[in-house]
């Protein structure tokens, strides 16, 4: 058993409270590798955000569960080394878990959060599941994360065909029998870079697709029932249709890519919804720069060539969700 606390680490609860009443949101950013990893910290330390670094269950297939305990270890003494020893509030986060023994097993390694997904499983079933991660981890002041309602899209080990929207008159109830410290909800965001079918948007002038304004009215209700209660945004992204432009034309093939505008999110950022996850644009980012690179110098072979403007491009799109998005830059 580690302590996150011994890593450097910090839980969600303080980053929320201060979120919450300082009308922002902290930014949780998906690490599958080191360049991801540096860019999130080096743009946080940059802008002065806290952060919370998201290990999916993609991730831990991907690059391990333990390596990336121990890069979030070392990001934390990373971030100090950036500036003057002084660091940012790092917390690291286990993203849609879907057992308990995943969550202990994260909590017992250092993590510092957790996320559980009960959100497909019959009501009553998410309460319990919820409440037995809630029960462990608060044993070792780990914060909790629980979700309801269905958000559309797939991801690695969350699949949702079919969405549904987080049904206000259960939350009370939801929070109250679990015990968690946040709650992620459904109203219209979806996982992925095509969060809306053409159908359900329309076109500007340039044949751009608009989508659907989120369910606002949802929240609002929700955080009439829930005042101050941390609320969580999954698939967040906005998909910059200038990642998606430069991808295409140097040969990729996306079609259709959406996602949600930012101005939305500023305004969601600025009511209870105090943590906003996002990692389809990071994607796109790192691919836009790396079919550039190797558009320009077909020659290229040396990884550092060609991750590194990558690491670069999402520097500077983590800066800007933070300072122009989410509103969580100098509040670190
Ligand atoms: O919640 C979804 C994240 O984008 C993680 O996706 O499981 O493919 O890493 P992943
Ligand atoms: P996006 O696919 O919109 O980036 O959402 C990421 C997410 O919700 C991670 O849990
Ligand atoms: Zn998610």
């Amino acid at each position: 058993m580690v302590s996150y606390k011994e890593l450097g680490l910090v839980n969600t609860r303080e980053m929320f409270a201060k979120a919450i009443k300082g009308g922002y949101a902290i930014p949780a950013f998906n690490f599958n590798n080191m360049e991801q990893l540096q860019a999130i910290i080096s743009a946080c330390v940059e802008v002065n955000s806290p952060v919370i670094l998201q290990v999916s269950a993609g991730a831990r297939k991907y690059a391990n569960q333990t390596l990336l305990r121990y890069m979030a270890q070392g990001a934390v003494e990373y971030a100090k080394e950036l500036n003057g020893g002084k660091g940012i509030p790092i917390c690291l986060h286990l993203d849609h878990g879907n057992s308990f023994e995943l969550c202990k097993s994260c909590i017992d390694m250092g993590f510092s959060s957790v996320m559980i997904d009960g959100s497909s499983l019959p009501y009553e079933e998410n309460i319990a599941l919820t409440k037995k991660v809630v029960e462990y981890a608060h044993q070792y002041d780990v914060t909790v994360e629980g979700e309801l309602g269905v958000l559309a899209g797939v991801e690695d080990e969350v699949a949702a065909e079919v969405a549904h929207y987080t049904k206000p008159e259960e939350v009370i109830d939801f929070v109250t029998k679990t015990g968690v410290d946040s709650l992620a909800i459904s109203i219209g965001t979806s996982h992925g870079a095509n969060k809306f079918k053409p159908e359900q948007c329309t076109r500007n002038a340039d044949g751009i697709l608009v989508p659907p304004e989120l369910r606002f009215d949802i929240l609002a209700e929700i955080e009439k029932k829930l005042p101050g209660f941390p609320i969580v945004l999954h698939g967040a992204s906005s998909v910059p249709q200038e990642y998606v432009k430069i991808i295409n034309t140097h040969g990729g093939k996306l079609k259709d890519a959406v996602g949600i505008p930012e101005d939305q999110l500023r305004k969601a950022a600025k009511s209870a919804v105090c943590k906003i996850n996002i990692d389809s644009d990071g994607r796109l980012a790192m691919t836009a720069a790396v079919r550039t690179v190797f558009t320009e110098n077909p020659a290229e072979f040396d990884p550092r060539k060609y991750l590194g403007p990558a690491r670069d491009e999402l520097k500077k799109l983590y800066m800007h969700k933070c300072k122009d998005v989410l509103g969580s830059a100098g509040k670190a």
